[in-house]
């Protein structure tokens, strides 16, 4: 069987020119008999897809694109449509099922990588790998990106930073939290040059319910002495 790497010859996507085939390899490797459902944001000329496709032979590959594309691949639906349509991607996910692999190389624009990861992210299997390429765009002002100011709000690195806390969460867990978005939905959070890997699963529960036992019972003590 032929490589990721190899397979990419044959298709002349520019993930290999960033070296993302070698990353994604590492990953993909061990998935890639499996039955999956993958979809990607962006088609461009369709060889990303025509390279899932032969990968992933038992696979189902979706791709999504603003632009309306006058080819079709055998086998892969492509739809057209904007990542930042939420009804759009409702409307895909309802169709194929839940994701396993989502691949966000579509427009670049910060908010749009960050809305089509909150639209998304609910509609990733419960251990899925979702990436987004690219990401040098989060240092370029017209992505909405800076590489003056590192932390930028918004910026799509500065999401994804923020995805780390969310794995660690229980750390900041104490009576009154309020969980964000994605606290301990997330298992890991893999940055490499200009893409990052996210994979959702639950954070383990390492000190968590003695630390919150210690602070309930700490209250409790409070309370009855102020009340005595
Ligand atoms: C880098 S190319 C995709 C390359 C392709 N994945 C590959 O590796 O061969 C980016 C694509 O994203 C599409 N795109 C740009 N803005 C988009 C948006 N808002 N929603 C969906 N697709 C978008 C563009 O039309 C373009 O085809």
């Amino acid at each position: 069987m032929l490589s990721l790497k190899e397979i990419g010859l044959k298709y002349p996507t520019n993930k290999n020119d960033y070296g993302f085939l070698d990353i994604y390899e590492k990953y993909f490797k061990d998935l890639r008999e499996k039955k999956l459902n993958i979809l990607e944001i962006g088609v461009d000329k369709g060889d990303s897809l025509r390279l899932w496709k032969e990968y992933f032979f038992n696979s189902e590959i979706c791709g999504i694109d603003i632009d309306k594309k006058d080819f079709t691949i055998q086998d892969v639906k492509i739809y057209q449509g904007d990542q930042n349509d939420k009804t759009l991607l409702d409307k895909i996910a309802k169709k194929h099922g839940k994701f396993d692999i989502i691949i966000d190389d579509g427009s670049h624009v910060s908010k749009h990588i960050i809305n089509s990861f909150n639209y998304l992210f609910d509609h990733l299997s419960k251990n899925g790998i979702y990436i987004v390429e690219d990401l040098q765009t989060s240092y370029i002002p017209r992505y909405g990106g800076s590489r003056i100011n590192l932390i930028k709000k918004n910026s799509s690195m500065n999401f994804f930073k923020s995805l780390s806390d969310s794995v660690n969460y229980e750390n900041f867990d104490r009576p009154f939290f309020k969980k964000k978005r994605f606290d301990g939905l997330i298992e890991s959070v893999h940055f490499y040059q200009n893409i990052v890997f996210i994979f959702k699963g639950e954070s383990k529960k390492y000190f968590h319910p003695n630390v919150k036992k210690k602070l309930l019972d700490r209250l409790k003590k409070i309370i009855s002495f102020l009340f005595r």
